[in-house]
C-alpha cells in the first residue's frame, strides 16, 4: 500500500458564474477541489494551510477513520476548527472501502465551495468486480449562491428565518448552457462508441437531493458511498446531499451530444427549492450537434425515488447483526422556538414571531465552543456534552401529521448517546412532519450502515420488521430518509471515539439536527483510539 501527500491550501479565490465574479473560498485555488486518487489500503497524509478569513476543518465524508477520529473533520465533534493562518495534518488510511467517497468542509456553509473526489480504486492488483472499464470520471453535483454562502448562513442565523435557496446547480462547478453566461463553460464528457464508461456521482449541493440522468442512455448501477452493490440499470439516479452513486454507462447510441441533466427532488410541501435544472453533455468524438434533453422526473415524483432506492442490494452477503444491545427510535425534523416577547423582531422571522430549529428525539443539537467532543471525551473534560441523548422519543405521536403546536419546541443541549466497544445497534429513524414535512439524508460517521428496511407513514415494529432484508441490504453511510417515512439501520461500534450523525442538509444541520454517539475503546490495542495528532488545533 502506499502513501499519498498532498498540501491543501484554504484560500480566497475570484471564481466567476452566472456573469459575477465572486472572491470563493477553494482548496489551492481549485474549484471543485483536487480529486484525491487511491487504492484501498493507502493511506493519505494531507496537511491542511488555512490561509482564508474564515475558520475551517476539512471532513473526509464516509472514510471509517478506523482508530484515527482526529482525522474525521467536523468542527467541535473531533477536533476545534484550523483558525485563519492555522494547519492541521489529516492523517488516515483507507481500509475495506471501494468506489467514491468525498471530501468536503464541515465549518459553516464552507462546504458550498470547498469540496473534491475521493475515487478509490480496488487494492493494487485486484479487480473491479465488473468488466473494467474503458474511461472514468467524476461528476459533482452542487449549488452555487450568487453570493457569498457564508453571508446567506448568517444572515439566516441573525433573523431566525431560512436562508435563500441557491441560484443555479451545477456539474464539476458549472451551471451549464441552460443558465445565463454559462455556456461556454458548460462541462464536457467525452466518449468513443461502444466503451463503457465508469462514472462516479456525488451529491455535494448543500440543501437538495436531486435526480440525475443522461439522455437516451442506460445507467447500470454498481456502486455506492464507497461499496460494491448488485448491478442494476436504471433510467434515473436520486441522490440525496452526501450520497455518492457510482454507475456504468455504455456509449451505444448514435454519435451525438446528450445532455447529462440534474434537477431537485423536492418532495416537502411548501418549502421552497431551487427548480432549475443543470446540465453538463456526453459527447461522441466528433459530433457537434445541438444535444438532446432527458426527461427528468417532476419535483415531487416520490414513486421513481422510491423505485430506485428499493433496488439497492449489497453485492455480497451482509454480516447484518442479528442479535441487539442497541434498540434506538429516533425522529428526526424541522421545529420553531416560539421567540419572547422581549426578543426584538428582527431576530425573529420565522413564522409567527419564532426562529426555525430542528431535532432529533426533540433535541436541537448544540456544538460545543470551548472543546471538541472527542477532546473532552479523551480527556475527560467536564462540561462540555451530558450523555442522557434518549434513545426513544418522550411523547409518541402520530409523525406524519399536523401536531399540536407544543411538539414544535425542541430543547437545546450537547446530548451524546455513549456505545461499548462492540455494541450491536439497531436505529428506527423516523420523520417527522413537525411543522412540515421535509426531507432528510441522515449521515453518520465513523461507520458504514445497512439499511434493513425504509417505508412511508410511522415505523410499526409489528408488521414492519418482516420487511428487513438481513441477508443482502445496502451498505452505506448516508440514507435519504423517505419523506413522512422511516428508514431503519443498523452497524457495529467497532470505531471507537465520537461520531456525528446528522442530516446532511446544511441549513438543517445548522438547526440542530444532529446528535453524537461516544463510542469507547475495545480491549485489544487496535481497537483504542489512537493519540491526538501534536498538531491539533486548539480551541
Ligand atoms: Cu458529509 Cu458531517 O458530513
Amino acid at each position: 500500500a502506499k502513501t499519498h501527500n498532498h498540501d491543501f491550501v484554504v484560500q480566497e479565490t475570484k471564481v466567476t458564474r452566472l456573469c459575477k465574479t465572486l472572491n470563493s473560498i477553494t482548496v489551492n485555488g481549485q474549484f471543485p477541489g483536487p480529486t484525491l486518487e487511491v487504492n484501498n489500503g493507502d493511506t493519505l497524509v494531507i496537511h491542511v494551510t488555512n490561509k482564508a478569513r474564515y475558520n475551517v476543518t476539512i471532513h473526509w465524508h464516509g472514510v471509517r477513520q478506523m482508530t484515527t477520529a482526529w482525522a474525521d473533520g467536523p468542527e467541535f465533534i473531533t477536533q476545534c476548527p484550523i483558525r485563519p493562518g492555522g494547519s492541521y495534518t489529516y492523517r488516515f488510511t483507507i481500509s475495506r472501502q471501494e468506489g467514491t467517497l468525498w471530501w468536503h468542509a464541515h465549518s459553516s456553509w464552507l462546504r458550498a465551495t470547498v469540496y473534491g473526489a475521493i475515487v478509490i480504486h480496488p487494492r493494487e492488483g485486484y479487480p473491479y468486480p465488473f468488466p473494467k472499464p474503458n474511461r472514468e470520471s467524476v461528476i459533482m453535483l452542487g449549488e452555487w449562491w450568487d453570493a457569498n454562502p457564508i453571508d446567506v448562513i448568517r444572515e439566516a442565523t441573525r433573523t431566525g428565518s431560512g436562508p435563500n435557496v441557491s441560484d443555479a446547480f451545477t456539474i464539476n462547478g458549472q451551471p451549464g448552457d441552460l443558465y445565463k453566461c454559462s455556456s461556454q463553460d458548460t462541462v464536457k464528457v467525452r466518449v468513443d462508441s461502444g466503451e463503457t464508461s465508469l462514472i462516479r456521482v456525488i451529491n455535494a449541493a448543500l440543501n437538495q437531493q436531486l435526480f440525475f440522468t443522461i439522455a437516451s442512455h442506460k445507467l447500470t448501477v454498481v456502486g455506492a458511498d464507497g461499496s460494491y452493490v448488485k448491478p442494476f440499470t436504471t433510467p434515473v439516479l436520486m441522490l440525496g446531499p452526501g450520497q455518492t452513486t457510482d454507475i456504468l454507462m455504455q456509449a451505444d447510441q448514435a454519435p451525438a451530444r446528450y445532455y447529462i441533466a440534474a434537477r431537485a427532488y423536492a418532495s416537502g410541501q411548501g418549502v421552497p427549492f431551487d427548480n432549475t435544472t443543470t446540465t453538463a453533455v456526453l459527447e461522441y468524438k466528433t459530433a457537434t450537434s445541438k444535444p438532446i434533453m432527458p426527461p427528468l422526473p417532476a419535483y415531487n415524483d416520490t414513486a421513481t425515488v422510491t423505485a430506485f432506492t428499493t433496488r439497492f442490494k449489497s453485492l455480497q452477503i451482509a454480516p447484518v447483526p442479528t442479535v441487539l444491545d442497541h434498540s434506538l427510535f429516533i425522529t428526526m425534523g424541522l421545529g420553531i422556538h416560539q421567540c419572547p416577547p422581549e426578543t426584538p423582531a428582527q431576530n425573529c422571522q420565522a413564522p409567527n414571531r419564532s426562529r426555525f430549529a430542528a431535532s432529533m428525539n426533540n433535541v436541537s443539537f448544540v456544538f460545543p465552543s470551548n472543546s471538541s467532543i472527542l477532546e473532552a471525551h479523551y480527556h475527560g473534560i467536564p462540561g462540555v456534552f451530558t450523555t442522557d441523548f434518549p434513545a426513544k422519543p418522550a411523547v409518541t405521536f402520530d409523525y406524519t401529521g399536523n401536531v399540536s403546536r407544543s411538539l414544535w419546541q425542541p430543547i437545546f443541549g450537547t446530548k451524546v448517546y455513549k456505545l461499548k466497544y462492540g455494541s450491536r445497534v439497531q436505529i428506527v429513524l423516523q420523520g417527522t412532519s413537525i411543522f412540515t414535512p421535509e426531507n432528510h439524508p441522515i449521515h453518520l460517521h465513523g461507520y458504514d450502515f445497512y439499511i434493513l428496511a425504509e417505508g412511508f407513514g410511522n415505523f410499526n415494529p409489528k408488521t414492519d420488521t418482516a420487511k428487513f432484508n438481513l441477508v443482502d441490504p445496502p451498505l452505506r453511510n448516508t440514507v435519504s430518509l423517505p419523506i413522512k417515512g422511516w428508514a431503519v439501520i443498523r452497524f457495529v461500534a467497532d470505531n471507537p471515539g465520537t461520531w456525528i450523525m446528522h442530516c446532511h442538509l446544511d441549513v438543517h444541520l445548522g438547526w440542530g439536527l444532529a446528535t453524537v454517539f461516544v463510542v469507547e475503546d475495545g480491549p485489544a490495542p487496535w481497537q483504542k483510539l489512537e493519540k491526538p495528532p501534536p498538531d491539533l488545533p486548539v480551541c
